[in-house]
């Protein structure tokens, strides 16, 4: 995947003159001793990251790490003190206030906590106004507005004013404004945080929906981990102005590395976070025959077809013939597979076990085995069983 938006030792010190503050914390200071010593406040200190293209990129920390300035500096919003913020591989920091403007305009378009509507102008009038300031002509953005509010379920809501629509209604149109600028990044600072959960929970599935056809790139700041992990694809955890751990939704809950990122993931539900693939074991050979594959591993025994399809499952019993005999026994038995990217929950409503379970890829070719254990122990936040403990 390409990338989209590179951030390069990002700093920001909400100060006139920030040269002493970025010295202190390039010698090893932190936010709190730039505080202490100069009374100046540290909004970001030496932040790196890297969006590809079409991620759903998420900045999570507490309340105060830093996650909107990181975004407000994206779209320039805060002038960034030291660093570099390249956008398809072109710097935006040293733009004149001229050329940013049109980046902002045709590249990033922005949705907020609080929808910041024009209360006095028509839902599709709210809709139009990225297009409008685009110079897009009236007919033209009014098509183009009147398809965007039935992508977002408001096809119905577009001549009403924005006070006569429920909250989660108004967050949907803030939405429907910025897609329909067609901007290729998308900056959503808490923009679900203030819905009730189910309204959440509503936007958020929409969201994923739309991104499925859309393909944008978005930033989406949040402060709620379960949010992070469900829409994800990467995530970045900010503290004291920092980034501190970057990676998959599974990688960051298989291994936080810190106290303060472990503290977000020990109320997640695991099986429905982690897939098949991250906890299968890969399978071992054990018998190749003109007509055949034999691999075991957990949860028993396959047999294979020479392009690695399974073609039966091989009971304990027949495994031992086997290795005895060094024939392939004659007897079959039951055996399930799964794709490596269904959920565990899933997985282990479909266990059986009196078969073996394959996982397997798109093509349908084995990838790995899996038994009870392993699903069990990631569940359950143990080592898998073979792992070093
Ligand atoms: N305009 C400003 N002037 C001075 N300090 C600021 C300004 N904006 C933000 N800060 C400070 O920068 C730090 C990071 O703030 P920021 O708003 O980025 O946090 P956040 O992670 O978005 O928090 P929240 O979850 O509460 O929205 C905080 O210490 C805040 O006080
Ligand atoms: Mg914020």
């Amino acid at each position: 995947m390409s990338e989209r938006l590179r951030i390069e030792n990002l700093y920001k010190v909400f100060a006139k003159d920030p040269t002493e503050a970025l010295q202190i914390l390039r010698g090893g200071g932190t936010k709190d001793s730039v505080f202490g010593k100069l009374g100046q406040v540290v909004g970001l200190d030496g932040v790196s990251l890297s969006v590809p293209s079409g991620a759903m990129y998420m900045i999570m920390g507490l309340s105060g790490s830093g996650k909107s300035t990181l975004a407000r500096c994206v779209n320039r919003l805060n002038e960034p003190s030291a660093g570099r913020i390249l956008l398809d591989g072109q710097d935006i920091v040293p733009l004149s206030e001229k050329a940013l403007r049109e980046v902002r305009r045709t590249r990033m378009s922005m949705v907020f906590q609080h929808f910041a509507l024009l209360p006095n102008k028509r839902v599709i009038e709210n809709v139009e106004f990225g297009l409008k300031l685009r110079g897009v002509a009236p007919a033209q953005r009014r098509k183009r507005a009147e398809e965007i509010l039935s992508v977002v379920g408001l096809a119905r809501w577009g001549y009403h004013l924005p006070h006569e629509l429920s909250g989660g209604m108004r967050q949907r149109v803030g939405l429907a404004r910025a897609l329909a600028t067609d901007a290729d990044i998308l900056i959503m600072d808490e923009a679900f945080s203030a819905l009730d959960p189910l309204i959440r929970t509503e936007m958020q599935d929409e969201l994923l929906r739309l991104q499925r056809t859309l393909n944008k790139t978005i930033l989406f700041i949040t402060h709620d981990f379960q949010e992070a992990l469900k829409l994800g694809t990467r995530i970045a955890i900010m503290s004291e102005g920092k980034l501190v751990r970057e990676g998959t939704p599974q990688s960051i809950v298989l291994e936080p590395g810190s106290d303060y990122v472990a503290a977000f993931t020990r109320e997640v539900d695991r099986a429905r976070l982690f897939d098949a693939h991250s906890v299968m074991k890969a399978p071992t050979v054990l018998w190749r025959g003109p007509n055949g594959i034999v691999v075991g591993g957990a949860g028993g025994g396959l047999l294979l077809d020479q392009q690695e399809h399974v073609v039966a499952g091989l009971g304990e019993a027949q495994i031992a013939t086997l290795k005895q005999t060094g024939e392939l026994p004659a007897g079959r038995g039951p055996y399930l597979c799964v794709p490596e990217g269904a959920r565990l929950v899933d997985v282990a409503r479909s266990y059986r076990s009196d078969h073996a379970m394959g996982v397997v890829d798109d093509s349908g070719k084995l990838v790995g085995l899996l038994g009870a254990e392993q699903i069990l122990a990631r569940i359950a936040n143990l080592p898998s069983p073979g792992e070093a403990a």
